[in-house]
């Protein structure tokens, strides 16, 4: 088999490609060097090289697990000194606690247990309903904020019965705080070298004062459950009682607290940045958020959204499916070969080097989604048109990653998601705060839209 070279920008003997990756907005510079590139390239960032692939047909080659699996990599190897073989940064089944976890959350995150966590969600998204009320129509909304509050609020409500009642405070709770700083860190300490490391001092004691006061108030929600058991359905109950039906064991106390804050970092920013974009998409198409509303007005009309309406509303799925197609939350998932291989035919990999596989450019390849890949279309998002395309071009949708390391929380972030669409499209109208607003990227470990603002204009009846 003849060997081609993985194509990629040159860079400098030490700093690499440094100067070739914007570190505010890195997923929109490695999509600009696709384009230069081509669907393979490579780059060398603090001392290791990476190859990011961004086609379909790529993809569906990584997703294969026999012959690749997840690498924690970069910032989630940074986010992995908080949460240790919590289930998204262990390195998977290889380490005994994931398998425990992961086999006993899969049940408590499944689509049934999840109805039972209906009236959680409804009570949060209930309270952002009243808010945006109150304030009414001439107040902006900072929409990836509130959307925030209400993930948040969610989560840790449905997980571990905890209010943090986001939307009563003007500061945001001291655990929120650090997670967002630790977070934020992770992802700056993952840009470094060792060296340059080094003088961060400040930060760094920080950053592991945020990890223990992550981890001490976690301490104390399992002590005051124990203290005061409930029979209550939550994923803290689930990790507490639970039992491995493979090795018969129950998750450590450690295990539970790496994945109770896990459950809070891995449910919030990717379910409110995927709010964000649907309110920015259905806000620059018309005719979709046309189509949104009247769905919800013929399905659930004037009264109470029931969780049985989630199941009759097509056109917002189909919304929802093409704003995480456009804007992918999660925007990249990295990945290794489990043997030196070659790749699309021709290029060598080594076994355990780092493998970019990018969400933004394999959902807008022009081989599965036609020449009007860039446009946000809902209607090629409907059942039938979905499933057709996934049949014929594998893998060309993976918002929620692949396999066996696939997001466990995707049902639970499916309901959300749509009863909070459906219950604000039924309580207002809305517009943008400036209709010449155009989509900028604010990046995290997620990304979100920056600076994005709305109006809401009650309609005048009441959920
Ligand atoms: C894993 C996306 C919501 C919990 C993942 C992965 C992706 C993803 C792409 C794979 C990561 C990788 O391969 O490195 C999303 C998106 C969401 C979402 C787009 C919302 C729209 C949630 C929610 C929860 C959650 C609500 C918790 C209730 C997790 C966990 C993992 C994971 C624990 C690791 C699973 C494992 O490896 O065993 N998610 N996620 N996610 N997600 Fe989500």
């Amino acid at each position: 088999m003849e060997h081609e070279t993985i194509p990629g920008p040159p860079g400098l003997p030490i700093v690499g490609n440094l100067a070739d990756i914007d570190a505010t907005n890195p997923i929109q510079s490695m999509c600009n060097l696709t384009s230069q590139y081509g669907p393979i390239w490579k780059f060398h960032l603090g001392g290791a090289e990476r190859v990011v692939v961004g086609s379909q047909a790529l993809m569906d080659e990584v997703c294969d697990e026999e012959r690749f699996s997840k690498i924690i990599a970069a910032a989630l190897d940074q986010v992995r000194n908080g949460v240790h073989d919590g289930l998204f940064t262990a390195k998977g089944p290889q380490e005994k606690n994931w398998g425990i976890a992961h086999r006993v959350l899969l049940p408590q995150l499944g689509p049934l247990a999840i109805r039972n966590m209906f009236n959680e969600m409804h009570d949060i998204a209930s309270q952002l309903v009243m808010k945006w009320a109150r304030h009414g129509s001439d107040h902006t909304i900072q929409v990836t904020d509130d959307f925030t509050r209400l993930t948040l609020d969610t989560i840790a409500l449905c997980a571990m019965d905890y209010r943090f009642n986001s939307y009563y405070s003007e500061h945001m709770h001291p655990f929120i705080d650090a997670m967002a700083d630790f977070l934020k860190v992770s992802g700056d300490r993952a840009r470094r070298d060792m060296i340059t490391q080094m003088f961060y001092r400040a930060e760094t004691q920080k950053y592991w004062d945020d990890i223990e006061l992550l981890r001490k108030t976690s301490q104390q929600v399992i002590k005051t459950r124990r203290a005061n058991p409930t029979d209550k359905k939550d994923l803290l109950n689930g990790m507490l009682n639970g039992v491995d039906p493979k090795t018969g064991e129950k998750m450590s106390d450690e295990s539970v607290i790496d994945n109770m804050i896990t459950f809070l970092i891995a449910g919030h920013e990717t379910t409110s940045g995927l709010l964000s974009f649907t309110f920015y998409y259905l806000l620059k198409n018309a005719s979709a958020y046309d189509t949104a509303q009247q769905e919800v007005d013929d399905v659930i009309g004037k009264g109470p959204i029931t969780v049985d309406h989630l199941t009759k509303l097509p056109y917002l799925n189909a919304v929802l499916r093409e704003s995480l197609r456009l804007s992918p939350t999660a925007p990249s998932v990295g990945l290794t070969a489990k043997e030196d291989t070659t790749i699309g035919g021709k290029y060598p990999v080594k076994a355990g080097a780092p493998i970019v596989a990018l969400f933004p450019m394999i959902h807008r390849d022009p081989i599965a989604y036609g020449e009007d890949a860039e446009e946000f279309r809902p209607e090629r998002m409907l059942d039938e048109e979905f499933d057709r395309r996934n049949k014929e071009f594998p893998n060309c949708w993976k918002p929620f990653g692949n396999g066996m390391r696939a997001c466990i929380g995707r049902p639970f972030a499916w309901q959300e998601a749509l009863l909070v669409l459906a219950m604000l499209l039924q309580n207002f109208n809305f517009s943008m705060e400036d209709s010449s607003y155009q989509l900028q990227i604010k990046q995290t470990l997620t990304i979100k839209p920056k600076d994005f603002y709305m109006r809401a204009h009650l309609r005048n009846h009441v959920s």
